[in-house]
């Protein structure tokens, strides 16, 4: 049976770094609210007409060199975002297109911060089934262009920020040993019945003939409105049974992972999942003081920091795990 795992990682995210005093300086927040409630420190935003496309292409280049496969190769584009170039055509499309491989598909994921989880579980199913060889797994997000920065924003609109991260995810060769690198596992989840709970309404077909109007525009439904306390509650019971549905498909025990790299919402969530868990922290690498939630783009940008970092090595053993709007939620179990 054909296997697949990671071949190669990158990311990007844009140069120009935001404190959490230049936030304060912008909204009524402060950086102390902002670490003690979350622990952001800084995060990175865009400048000027740098877009989710350009990111991601930064990103993808960086996971193809990483990878050693030529743009040529792959043969699937996976774009994961919820906050795409324009309304349509998706990130893939104009992803591919600033690549320059047409004719391949260019599938976009639409799943938040578990979108790279999903992203990953597609290509892994396209790979495990002969249908694609070499498929480009990329999450990118421009949420700067997005926040309120007024009074009514300030929960959410501190707690995002811009950058990219993609992996190329391929078939091992022949049948993997147990020590091999290779994707074990990916499950995915969604709970639609929360779905108002952390979402941007407009626009949408939901509304008049133009999907916008002046009205909806000046009650900011165009901005992105969350129900924190119910996310973060739902968040810190569904990551840790994401993991444990990975570790009990593979007969694995939770001493025997190496690294957790989840998602980047909230420090506290992470260290409430590891509480549950018994998972000292060192194991837990996290990136939000630094980038904080950069949604789908968070997991591979977390991949590709650790491994710069040189806290991610060959044959280590990686559990992943996401939650977030929809609500969606998901894992991977997978060996580096
Ligand atoms: O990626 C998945 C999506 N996101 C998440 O998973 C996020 C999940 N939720 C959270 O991380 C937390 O709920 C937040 C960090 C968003 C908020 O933390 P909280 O401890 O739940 O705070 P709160 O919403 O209960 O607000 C507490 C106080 C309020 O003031 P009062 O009513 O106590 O006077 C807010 O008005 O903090 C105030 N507040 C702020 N103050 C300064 C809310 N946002 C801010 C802010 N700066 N940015």
């Amino acid at each position: 049976m054909i296997k697949s795992r990671i071949l190669g990682v990158g990311s990007y995210v844009p140069p120009r770094v935001y404190t959490n005093d230049d936030i304060a300086a912008m909204m009524d927040t402060s950086d102390e609210w902002i670490r003690q409630r979350t622990g952001i420190e800084q995060r990175h935003w865009v400048e000027g007409a740098m877009n989710t496309s350009d990111l991601a292409l930064a990103a993808s280049e960086r996971a193809l060199e990483s990878a050693k496969v030529s743009k040529g190769e792959i043969d699937c584009i996976i774009a994961a975002t919820l906050t795409p170039d324009h309304d349509f055509p998706g990130l893939g499309c104009f992803l591919q297109a600033k690549l320059g491989v047409p004719g391949i598909p260019a599938i976009d994921v639409r799943e938040q911060c578990s979108g790279f989880l999903y992203g990953l579980s597609i290509a892994d199913q396209y790979v495990r089934t002969g249908t694609y060889k070499r498929v480009l797994v990329v999450g990118a997000e421009v949420h700067s262009k997005g926040l309120d920065r007024s009074p009514a924003g300030r929960d959410v609109s501190v707690l995002f920020g811009d950058g990219a991260g993609a992996v190329i995810v391929g078939a091992c060769e022949g049948t993997p040993k147990e020590s091999d690198s290779q994707i074990y596992s990916t499950h995915i989840h969604a709970d639609g019945s929360y779905a108002k709970e952390l979402w941007v309404a407009a626009p949408g077909s939901a509304f008049g003939k133009d999907r916008i109007d002046h009205e909806l525009i000046d009650s900011r439904e165009h901005f992105p409105k969350m129900n924190g306390k119910a996310v973060f509650l739902h968040a810190a019971k569904r990551m840790p049974e994401a993991v444990m549905e990975a570790l009990e498909k593979n007969g694995k025990k939770i001493e025997e992972v190496d690294l957790f790299i989840f998602h980047q919402a909230n420090l506290r969530i992470n260290e409430m999942v590891g509480k549950q868990l018994g998972i000292p922290s060192e194991k837990i690498f996290n990136t939000i003081q630094k980038f904080a939630n950069t949604t789908a783009a968070t997991i591979p940008i977390g991949l590709d920091e650790a491994v710069k970092a040189g806290r991610l090595k060959k044959g280590m053993l990686v559990a992943s795990a996401a939650f977030g709007s929809g609500f969606t939620w998901a894992s991977a179990l997978y060996r580096w």
